[in-house]
């Protein structure tokens, strides 16, 4: 594992507690606005029995789903985030990396797989995206949320590439900003070809002034 993906995961353990308090309390703007509601109608529309939340954190996603009815499994890597989980309940959760996910630690299909901002990485997102066909049932979808590449992009030039991270907006508990992988559309669209994936629905969710929050993709296996 290169020296960067192994930083996100580090960030993320050394974060749980934060990020478990700045979620529950509905104080990232852009969620509360927009993108919490722009996934879950995205997933709603599908219609499906079964769900897995991939990178699920501490688990809102899952336990929103699961409230609709379906049946949800969680996983993330991070212990203490899968702990804080399965205390709020609603889904069975999974303390598992990306790696250990495709490696075929859970003997389930599902009908929708969704990723909602949890695809930080490089290698390890794309060694995820090439084993998940194999985790979807007949006619389901993989829907990925992510930062729009054109509003995340800032003054740097517009390549894929790795950025450095940053916890601007959010409190002092945050620290060990990690570094990410930024990917422009095209990088996205590239990545979906050669792992196995078509796109058949890019969805732009949008605050009400018309300033694009995110993209969701919305692909099937090729
Ligand atoms: C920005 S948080 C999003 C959490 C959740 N999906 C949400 O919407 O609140 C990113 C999540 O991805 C998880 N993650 C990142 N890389 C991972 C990996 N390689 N394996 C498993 N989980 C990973 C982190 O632990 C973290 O919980």
């Amino acid at each position: 594992m290169s020296d960067q993906e192994q930083q996100i995961l580090h960030s993320w353990e050394v974060n749980a507690a934060p990020w478990t308090q700045v979620v529950r309390n509905q104080e990232i703007a852009s969620r509360k606005l927009v993108t919490d509601a722009a996934i879950i109608e995205a997933i709603k529309i599908r219609c499906p029995a079964t769900v897995l939340d991939i990178g699920c954190g501490e688990g809102w996603l899952a336990r929103r789903l699961a409230d609709q009815g379906m049946q949800v499994t969680g996983v993330d890597a991070i212990p203490a985030l899968i702990g804080t989980a399965r205390a709020a309940g609603g889904a069975d959760y999974y303390q598992l990396s990306y790696q250990q996910l495709v490696a075929g630690e859970l003997r389930q299909r599902f009908d929708v797989l969704v990723c909602n901002f949890s695809l930080l990485g490089e290698t390890s997102v794309e060694n995820l995206l090439a084993g998940l066909p194999a985790m979807l049932s007949p006619g389901g979808s993989l829907l990925i949320q992510t930062l729009h590449p054109t509003s995340a992009c800032g003054d740097q030039p517009y390549q894929d590439g790795w950025r450095e991270g940053s916890w601007q907006g959010f409190s002092d508990a945050f620290s060990r900003p990690a570094p990410w992988y930024f990917r422009t559309l095209e990088g996205w669209l590239a990545l979906f070809a050669h792992t196995g994936w078509q796109c058949e629905q890019q969805i732009e969710p949008a605050y009400q002034d018309g300033r694009i929050a995110s993209v969701i993709f919305v692909l099937a296996p090729s």
